[in-house]
């Protein structure tokens, strides 16, 4: 019985593949490279020293889905092929809808045809939109999506939860992520965006490195204790471990849709941040204060506590190894 990865070369895929194949777990991987790169899948296997299937495709096409299906045995799928760009689903919204919600469209209805009805889903906070009360909790009213990648996630939620209403013999769980950060120890998987980083640590990463010049810090006039945006930053070695125990929890109860915050339940203002970076890797973080980023919110942190009752997980990982892990891994590119 295997566990199906779509994008499972990428940042979260990588490391939960990881887990599941250190947890004695046979996976399948299908990725065609959208936003990731082959070398992970190499990484992968050098740090388990396992191996496993891979499939280069588009989770898009049915007819190569349904061959995968054929060909192993599929116990429960983690979509994790999505694309993630805030700024680049604004301009580019028919490619994020396409791929979010016919992609998740095409695999459930796959799953369906071969009767395979454990699904994982990589949400994400972005589903609160700009909650009136922190920290966040599973209760907290989603809507109020700021740009499609945000809105894609509510839909596809949505779809989860008609889907469940229409058949309870799914088992189904919503994971929403804070913000993911941090590498594998190893430096041998991590983040890798392409061109110029939109997020906050591996920009700062770069300009630890000297490849980019300053950080631009996006307002400091924001109602936080030192006017920078904060958020609930979480290693992503942690969140990789928090997929393992969402497939127990679906093992276990056989039927039911989930849904859970998976954050610390801390937050840390962008200069935070910078100060953790530079003292756990000795290195300077030149920065500027700039204008506000259009859609930011202020604060965001979740409250994990569902989480951990229910799935006895809970984050491990410092924001000194967060920073410390990021660093080894940008070193280990150059
Ligand atoms: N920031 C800067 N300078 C930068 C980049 C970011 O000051 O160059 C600030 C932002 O204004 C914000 C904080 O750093 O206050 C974090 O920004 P990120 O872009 O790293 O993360 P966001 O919180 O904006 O978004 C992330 C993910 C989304 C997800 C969201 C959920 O990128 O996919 O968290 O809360 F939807």
């Amino acid at each position: 019985m295997a566990i199906l990865l779509p994008g499972g070369a990428g940042f979260i895929g990588s490391h939960t593949a990881v887990e599941l194949l250190k947890e004695g777990r046979e996976i399948v991987i299908i990725d065609n490279f959208a936003n990731s790169t082959p070398k992970a899948l190499e990484a992968i296997k050098r740090i388990t020293g396992k191996d496993f299937k891979f499939y280069e495709m588009n989770y898009l096409d049915r007819e190569k889905l349904e061959k995968v299906f054929e060909e192993n045995n599929i116990e429960a799928v983690m979509n994790f092929a999505g694309f993630k760009a805030v700024g680049e689903s604004v301009q580019k919204p028919i490619e994020y809808y396409t791929n979010n919600i016919s992609g998740a469209l095409v695999l459930l209805d796959t799953m369906k045809k071969y009767n395979v009805k454990k699904f994982i889903f990589s949400s994400s906070a972005t589903v609160y939109g700009e909650p009136e009360k922190m920290p966040i909790t599973e209760e907290t009213p989603t809507g109020g999506t700021t740009n499609p990648y945000g809105t894609t996630k509510l839909f596809i939620e949505q779809i989860l939860k008609d889907l469940y209403k229409s058949d309870n013999t799914w088992d189904i769980c919503i994971l929403r992520y804070f913000n993911p950060v941090g590498a594998h120890e190893s430096g041998l998987i991590g983040e890798e965006p392409q061109g110029i980083p939109n997020n906050l640590m591996p920009y700062v990463a770069r300009v630890a490195a000297g490849t980019l010049k300053e950080l631009s810090v996006f307002g400091n006039d924001y109602d936080t204790p030192d006017g920078t945006g904060v958020r609930d930053y979480i290693h992503v070695v942690d969140l990789a471990k928090g997929h393992i125990k969402a497939l127990q929890k679906l093992e276990k109860e056989n039927q039911g849709l989930y849904i859970y915050n998976l954050g610390t339940g801390k937050g840390y203002s962008v200069l935070d941040m910078v100060k953790a970076f530079e003292k756990a890797t000795g290195k300077e973080v030149p920065y500027k204060i700039a204008p506000r980023r259009a859609g930011d919110i202020a604060i965001c942190y979740a409250n994990p506590n569902k989480a951990k009752q229910e799935l006895e997980w809970q984050t491990e990982k410092t924001l000194d190894d967060m920073c410390k892990d990021s660093w080894n891994y940008i070193k280990k590119q150059k």
